[in-house]
């Protein structure tokens, strides 16, 4: 097939090079951000006189009809184009004849492409966003009925501390928070492209605040130049998508742990879980698995397209059309992980006398043994000792610190009167915790409050 710079060159391209160099396979899914860049580029250049409105209304009609056509499917793609720009302009071209060869005035397909990059950035971040507002309110539904679910917090994985298990999903929805407002954050920077031209910009009197603004974007880039280089919105784009998938899989592990029949603190539903080829008892969590697993590509993605822009001078390179695949496929699994994850959360069911249990041994009250006599005057570190002393006798006598006799504690310190057992109770330890931010069921309303008005 002839290409559109034919003219300067006396051999036609090899096949091998053409399908090297082409990027429809992928760049495909742009189709939309590019029709919508090259309506509102066109409507510019109809608007600023530099093209005559009769061939903008043909252009516009004419877009409109294959944005419709591949919309539904009754277009098909030609995978020998080279990319999608290539592919729109010429079937425009077919489809209205002279006019379809005026819209690539005053523009590049390296202004182009980064418009697209830049549409596609800013609907993705939208999705993105929806899937954790989604993730947040399943968190937020688990939390509510699970006010009084006692549990033990960990740290080194060791049991730690009382919490409830509405405060440990809260965790998560802050994190999930955090990523909301990274993405919102990314979003300030997106600036629009077009106009740009190859990289000098142009002579034409062309108006880049309009297209800015039918676009959607606050601005116009503020140098050309850096318009068609910048990739950083991809990059921190591909970054803040590695960071979601970093906290989905530190869920994930404990969704795994949790499933085990060591932890056995919550049930999958069997929609949500799978059998084993061999052993007929088993019931595997490997949606949760999967995620973890798939962590992996999202920060090779990220690491990828880090490496292609490193160390490319100004302006575009051929190289920075290696930046779609990994992103979309950063996009495209973040987008399956999200949804799959928060619906086996709120199918699965919390086994929470197991979590009780769990709670009940391994000593995690005995920081509240300790605040017990620094609040009758001990210092903090003597009284840090006297509580490792009971746990040391719990342990040589099968005891646990709630079923200790008292005479026990009172040859430790005479401190200790009985109200020593009621402080000690799992739900006073965990009610006391009223510090902000705490687990307390009033700490735990306020941050599900919180959460709640900002989405
Ligand atoms: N397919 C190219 C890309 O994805 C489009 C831009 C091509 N520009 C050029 N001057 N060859 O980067």
């Amino acid at each position: 097939m002839a290409k559109m710079w034919a003219g300067r060159f006396s051999k036609e391209e090899d096949k091998a090079v053409n399908d090297f160099n082409k990027s429809i396979t992928f760049d495909k899914k742009l189709y939309k951000e590019d029709i919508k860049g090259s309506m509102a580029h066109a409507s510019m250049l109809g608007a600023c006189s530099i093209i005559p409105m009769q061939d903008v209304e043909k252009i516009l009609q004419g877009l409109e009809s294959i944005l419709k056509d591949l919309d539904e499917g009754t277009l098909a793609i030609d995978m020998d184009a080279e990319d999608i720009h290539m592919f729109i302009e010429a079937e425009l071209t077919k489809r209205i004849g002279d006019a379809g060869k005026k819209l690539h005035t005053a523009r590049s397909r390296n202004d182009q492409v980064a418009l697209d990059m830049n549409l596609y950035v800013k609907g993705s971040v939208e999705e993105v966003k929806e899937e954790l507002k989604n993730m947040i309110s399943v968190l937020v539904d688990i939390a509510e009925d699970n006010l009084d679910t006692i549990m033990p917090g960990y740290t080194h994985l060791q049991r730690a501390q009382p919490v409830t298990f509405a405060y440990y999903m809260m965790a998560y929805a802050n994190m999930f928070a955090r990523d909301i407002s990274r993405l919102e954050d990314l979003t300030i920077r997106l600036k629009m492209p077009l106009g740009s031209a190859a990289l000098a910009g142009t002579t034409y009197p062309i108006d880049r605040e309009m297209v800015a603004k039918k676009l959607d974007f606050s601005d116009p880039y503020a140098n050309a130049m850096d318009a068609v280089s910048d990739r950083d919105y991809v990059i921190e784009f591909s970054s803040d998508l590695s960071m979601i998938m970093m906290h989905l899989s530190r869920f994930a592990e404990e969704v795994i742990l949790w499933t085990s029949t060591e932890f056995g603190y919550i049930e999958l539903d069997d929609a949500y879980a799978t059998g084993s080829s061999i052993m007929p008892q088993k019931k595997n969590p490997d949606i949760a698995e999967l995620v973890r697993g798939k962590t992996g590509r999202v920060y090779g993605n990220l690491m990828s397209i880090l490496t292609v822009m490193k160390g490319l001078p100004l302006a575009y390179d051929k190289d920075m059309q290696e930046d779609k695949e990994a992103l979309f496929d950063s996009v495209d699994t973040i987008k399956a992980c999200l949804p799959i994850f928060a619906a086996m959360l709120s199918t699965s069911t919390l086994k929470v006398e197991n979590m009780k249990k769990a709670a009940e041994k391994g000593f995690i009250n005995a920081t509240d043994v300790a605040d017990y006599l620094a609040k009758k005057g001990m210092p903090f570190r003597d009284a840090y000792k006297c509580s490792g002393q009971l746990v040391a006798v719990c342990i040589n006598t099968n005891n646990t610190l709630n079923s200790l006799p008292i005479e026990e504690y009172k040859k430790i310190s005479s401190l200790f009167e009985n109200d020593i057992y009621e402080t000690i109770d799992l739900k006073n330890c965990v009610e006391k915790r009223a510090s902000q931010g705490g687990p307390s069921k009033k700490s735990v309303i306020q941050q599900i409050e919180k959460i709640k008005n900002i989405f």
